[in-house]
């Protein structure tokens, strides 16, 4: 199980989890577990299918909950287990989905509870999110294709599925996503799409500038607010492409990221990209210099020789550089300063040339889950006060869309 602190992010929602017949039932018990941890209450719901591959029992320990399995289950006064479980829920999420379940929900058939209480839901009130598993072939196959199409085209999320090795020993499509990649899907899912059909170009980490192939000029940054507000934006909806520096972060869900080293190669990915983006956010901690030539063989300490002269020459600055393009996206600046983080922010705004600057304390936040960030334009400062970096992000995702909206 993960051991990562307990997020909110679900607090308040109650889903029904339906699980059908496929090995992934195993991901099932620690995606019930993740999405309890992140605040959901979990109403487990099993195919006759999915009981030859995990017991109700283990789904009741992890939801704590008991575990409806049939559509004559006697336990509700009104005997109607599938309307009274589909009206509780704020979602109903299909994981593991197989290829059997997902042609039935593209037919409407309704001959067990699962698939009863699918079709008896109110489509508009509660969405039905599905996460298939199977082997890539039955992935594949003209017929799941076209089942597949068929609930998108009625109103199902499809989440995954992922590629890679498969119960059955082939690689492919069709595995099961990881149950933490479930979890994220659905927080995401709840997310208001405020960015929805624009695209967000982040930067993210420190740079390396290498002095010789063993040695090199970076810094504290970690990486994580710029990924969190990678992710923040790909939850809001936009198409988010992440330029991140050497950092061993987990790339967020639905993010493409390229990974660079320098600031030069930082540059040479952004550049072409940034035109045809309606936002850039800079949050690297891009090395302001670089050795003049990086030697070919490590440096090696001589007798009596001293320390090596480091000749240092400037980097390009890459924020800079987008917002004096001729087409340039909504620029957002990142200030870590050591002290007077406003005053030091709104000499960058206007050095930069750019719309917003979000200042913070370098020193204070690197490396941490948490900070605090003040946003500064031409309009005022506004402070979002310490929190998690993700809060933070989504916050200041919602004040960028709301910028976008005034200025189209
Ligand atoms: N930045 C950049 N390219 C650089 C230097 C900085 O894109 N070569 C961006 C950062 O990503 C950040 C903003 O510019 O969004 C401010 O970076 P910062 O290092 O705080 O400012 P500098 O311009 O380097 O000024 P100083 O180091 O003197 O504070």
């Amino acid at each position: 199980m993960s051991s990562s602190p307990p997020l909110p992010d679900l607090q308040k929602r109650h889903l029904v989890l339906g699980l059908t017949g496929g090995i992934a039932c195993y991901k099932a018990a620690e995606l019930t577990r993740e999405l309890v941890r992140a605040g959901a209450t979990v109403q487990v719901v099993m195919t006759e299918g999915a009981e030859h591959f995990i017991t109700a029992a283990t789904m009741q320990a992890l939801s704590n909950r008991p575990v409806y399995t049939s559509q004559w289950d006697a336990r509700p006064d009104n005997a109607m287990a599938h309307i009274n479980l589909s009206r509780e829920a704020d979602a109903v999420i299909v994981a593991p989905a197989s290829a059997d379940f997902i042609a039935k929900l593209a037919q409407g058939r309704a001959d067990d509870l699962l698939s009863l209480l699918c079709v008896a839901r109110r489509i508009g009130e509660c969405p039905l999110l599905v996460a298939p598993a199977m082997n890539r072939e039955m992935w594949a196959h003209p017929a799941t294709r076209r089942n597949v199409a068929q609930i998108v085209a009625d109103g199902a999320t499809m989440l995954g599925p992922a590629t890679g090795d498969q119960a059955c020993g082939e690689v492919g499509d069709g595995r099961m996503l990881e149950a933490v990649e479930l979890r994220d899907a659905v927080i995401a899912f709840f997310q208001p799409k405020l960015l929805a059909g624009r695209s967000v170009l982040v930067t993210a980490g420190p740079t390396y500038e290498a002095i010789d192939p063993v040695r090199g000029i970076t810094n504290l940054s970690s990486g994580k607010m710029g990924f969190a507000i990678a992710r923040a934006a790909a939850e809001a909806g936009a198409s988010v492409t992440l330029v991140a520096g050497p950092v061993a972060l987990a790339t967020p869900m639905g993010v493409t990221r390229i990974d660079v080293r320098s600031a030069r190669e930082m540059h040479d990915a952004v550049l072409p990209l940034a035109p045809s983006r309606d936002v850039f956010v800079a949050t690297a901690a891009v090395a302001d210099w670089r050795p003049v030539d990086a030697a070919t063989q490590k440096i090696k300490k001589a007798a009596g020789q001293g320390a090596p002269a480091l000749a240092l020459v400037e980097n390009p600055d890459i924020l800079a550089t987008v917002a004096a393009l001729p087409k340039r996206p909504y620029c957002v600046g990142f200030a870590a300063e050591s002290h007077e983080v406003e005053a030091h922010a709104r000499a960058k705004l206007e050095r930069k040339n750019v719309p917003l600057i979000v200042g913070n304390l370098g020193p204070a936040t690197f490396g941490q889950d948490h900070n605090a960030l003040l946003l500064v334009d031409a309009g005022g400062t506004r402070a979002l006060p310490a929190d998690d970096k993700l809060t933070l992000a989504r916050q200041l995702v919602a004040e960028i869309a709301q910028r976008l909206c005034a200025n189209p």
